[in-house]
């Protein structure tokens, strides 16, 4: 899982390369799937499962804000028997690191059935779900072994990502260049993800102190909220912890009740438009006696007056933060769970792929 962790940077920059031409259009070799396809699209439905399903949520803030479509996100296995509608002009994607994971399949085949033209987003070429689909985007984050799924996280969302921006090209909802400058921060991610490895020692630091915590809560706004939900997953793999993932927002209408001293709350508060919302959400818990640890950017000179910890982070678009700020919160998981004496590549009950329902 460490060696994953690291291959970061390159999984990211990996699924970037070579997808954009000199005249600034994006293009997506193995999309299968014509530009007038996409451009008729009216609807867009993510299915998928457990990390993917986090990635899949990232992208529905992208694509909702980018190419202003209409965007569900669906757990593969409630999807299924939903009983769903597919309208015309439904884009139904699967994301599956494996492309075997037996929900997300038989979700998607699903949707196949009802008329929905479906696009797979995996990471292993010619998977099932690869070559059900009726366009596959690869994500190039190599082979991904550790139970705990860390690199294909980062490249299902820059990923996921570059279709949200190709779908904004096609239907000219955002300017060129507002394209351009957010294809050269998103070619950028990868270098940020190198600066929040280096800082490993910093989290190795806070972890130590926390070996005695039972209880975890992870909070976020807007993309900050999948970010928590992936970094409360790591947690509850690795450690066997007690962890939730919650939109900072819901904490008034019931969590807060369980907000008592002794439970951690890592708050992700990187995202320069909600920042001022989630430092009052962070407040709302330091008073109430929680030990705060905060990924917060280099830039934040506010965060150290209200947290007990703060994990920093280099400061990047919005949109792009997930697949920095998870960094620290992944390592954090394995170092806790190191000092736990857990295997991290094996933790108990799981398994890599989920091929029975
Ligand atoms: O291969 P997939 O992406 O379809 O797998 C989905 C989940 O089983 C997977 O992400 C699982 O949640 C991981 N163990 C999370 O670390």
């Amino acid at each position: 899982m460490g060696k994953e962790i690291a291959e970061q940077p390159d999984a990211v920059r990996s699924t970037l390369l070579d997808r954009r031409r000199r005249d600034g259009t994006i293009v997506f070799d193995e999309l299968r799937i014509s530009d007038q396809e996409l451009r008729e699209v009216k609807r867009v439905v993510l299915v998928a499962c457990g990390t993917s399903h986090h990635a899949a949520q990232v992208a529905k803030y992208a694509i909702e804000r980018w190419a202003r479509l209409s965007v569900d996100v669906d757990i593969a296995s409630e999807y299924r028997y939903r009983d769903p509608i597919v309208e015309i002009g439904t884009l139904v994607i699967g994301v599956s690191q494996s492309g075997e994971t037996i929900d997300t399949i038989q979700a998607t085949r699903e949707a196949q059935r009802r008329g929905a033209r479906v696009v797979a987003i995996s990471n292993i070429v010619d998977s099932s779900l690869a070559r059900e689909a009726d366009a596959v985007l690869y994500t190039r984050a190599g082979l991904e072994v550790s139970v705990a799924s860390t690199k294909a996280f980062v490249a299902q969302v820059a990923a996921l990502e570059l279709l949200a921006l190709r779908l904004a090209q096609l239907r000219e909802t955002l300017a060129p260049e507002e394209i351009d400058r957010l294809l050269e921060g998103l070619h950028g991610v990868s270098g940020h993800i190198a600066t929040a490895l280096e800082r490993r020692a910093d989290v190795d630091l806070v972890a130590g102190q926390l070996l005695e915590a039972h209880d975890y809560f992870f909070l976020g706004r807007h993309v900050g909220f999948p970010t928590a939900l992936e970094g409360a997953l790591k947690l509850k793999e690795l450690t066997y912890l007690h962890a939730e993932g919650y939109a900072a927002g819901e904490l008034k209408h019931g969590p807060l009740a369980l907000i008592e001293p002794g439970v951690i709350v890592v708050a992700v508060t990187t995202d320069a438009h909600m920042h001022e919302k989630i430092l009052s959400n962070v407040a709302e818990v330091k008073a109430r006696g929680a030990t705060v640890i905060a990924v917060a950017t280099d830039e934040d000179d506010q965060i150290d007056a209200v947290a007990d910890f703060v994990l920093r982070v280099p400061s990047t678009e919005p949109m792009f933060t997930p697949m920095i700020d998870i960094v620290p919160l992944q390592l954090l998981a394995y170092s806790l769970a190191r000092g736990l004496g857990r295997n991290v590549d094996r933790p108990r009950n799981l398994a890599k792929t989920v091929t029975v329902e």
